[in-house]
């Protein structure tokens, strides 16, 4: 692995995760539901998206934690869903035992609906910096990319192509919605809250699509050549599924190779960017050599 993570960003994520959980109250069960998912690990992908893409212009890390830590919120509560019985039946998530598993099937779906209504109310009582335009600009960028013109969407059709042949451009769209619409809405809200102009957002927009379709197509190859231990989760669980993915269409190394080409251009699209772009640039790498 060359790409360096940020970890020095994913700590000061840790940290505002823990400030700003709601504390526990009656009835406590959910709120212990939603900590295990919350705080069992995770790279904090996305938060460290809107943190760096802020930083790019101007805005530290500090100012935008609410938002931050509310993609991690819809993040996980789309994990834990995921894993349900319904849709991939995992039981392993992040190292640990998935939510279902531990606290049964209605409290999984009762802490990803808290999560994701957690996520909003967390933005309009915490998110200072920005004004109010551009605190609701955040606001359409995520619920409409975790809704169904994105992840919902994509996710709608990754269950009704279980098992069965689909052409390129279903399996793209999948990727892109699934996974790649709410990275996209990670980049897209930190510029916004830091007031990128509107021609900066739309060069950075190019960055952010290749970089959730990258994000994905490599998360199918780790399906395939990952290990269960260092994945924090069950590796073949696509084969057992039928899942339509980059390696089922494509062979494996095509796969590879489309993700490495696609993180090339993620970074190729850079290059109209100002300002300091390496950090961007590392996390695009990270995409392509990640081991989990
Ligand atoms: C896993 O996301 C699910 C996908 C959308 C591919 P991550 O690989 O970011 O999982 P964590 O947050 O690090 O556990
Ligand atoms: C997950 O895709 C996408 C969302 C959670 C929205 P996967 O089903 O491939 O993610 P993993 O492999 O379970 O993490
Ligand atoms: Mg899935
Ligand atoms: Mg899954
Ligand atoms: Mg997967």
């Amino acid at each position: 692995m060359t790409a360096k993570y940020p970890d020095d960003t994913r700590l000061l994520i840790e940290a505002g995760l823990k400030k700003y959980f709601p504390k526990k109250r009656n009835p406590e069960v959910i709120y212990e539901a939603m900590s295990h998912s919350l705080f069992s690990g995770g790279k904090r992908f996305r938060a460290i998206l809107v943190i760096e893409a802020a930083k790019l212009f101007g805005a530290t890390a500090e100012e935008v934690m609410p938002t931050a830590c509310a993609v991690e919120y819809i993040h996980t509560y789309s994990l834990i869903h995921d894993d349900l019985p319904a849709i991939d039946d995992d039981e392993l998530r992040r190292g640990k035992p998935t939510c279902h598993i531990l606290f049964g099937e209605a409290m999984a779906i009762l802490a990803g609906d808290a999560l994701f209504s957690e996520a909003f109310s967390l933005i309009a009582s915490a998110q200072r910096a920005g004004d109010c335009g551009r605190i609701v600009d955040v606001v359409r960028e995520l619920s409409s990319a975790a809704g169904v013109s994105g992840m919902v969407g994509g996710q709608v059709v990754d269950i009704i192509s279980e098992g069965r042949g689909i052409d390129a451009a279903t399996l793209e769209f999948i990727h892109e919605n699934k996974t790649g619409a709410l990275i996209k809405a990670s980049v897209r809200a930190g510029s916004i809250l830091a007031g990128a102009s509107p021609s900066e957002l739309t060069r950075l927009n190019s960055y952010a699509g290749y970089l959730g379709l990258a994000f994905q197509i490599t998360d199918d190859v780790l399906d395939v050549v990952g290990d269960t231990e260092v994945l924090g989760k069950m590796a073949g669980s696509d084969v057992k599924l039928g899942k339509a993915t980059y390696p089922s269409v494509y062979g494996l190394e095509e796969a590879k190779a489309m993700a490495e080409s696609v993180v090339g251009r993620a970074k190729e699209a850079l290059n109209g960017v100002a300002g300091d772009t390496a950090v961007l640039r590392n996390l695009a790498d990270f995409v392509y050599e990640r081991q989990f």
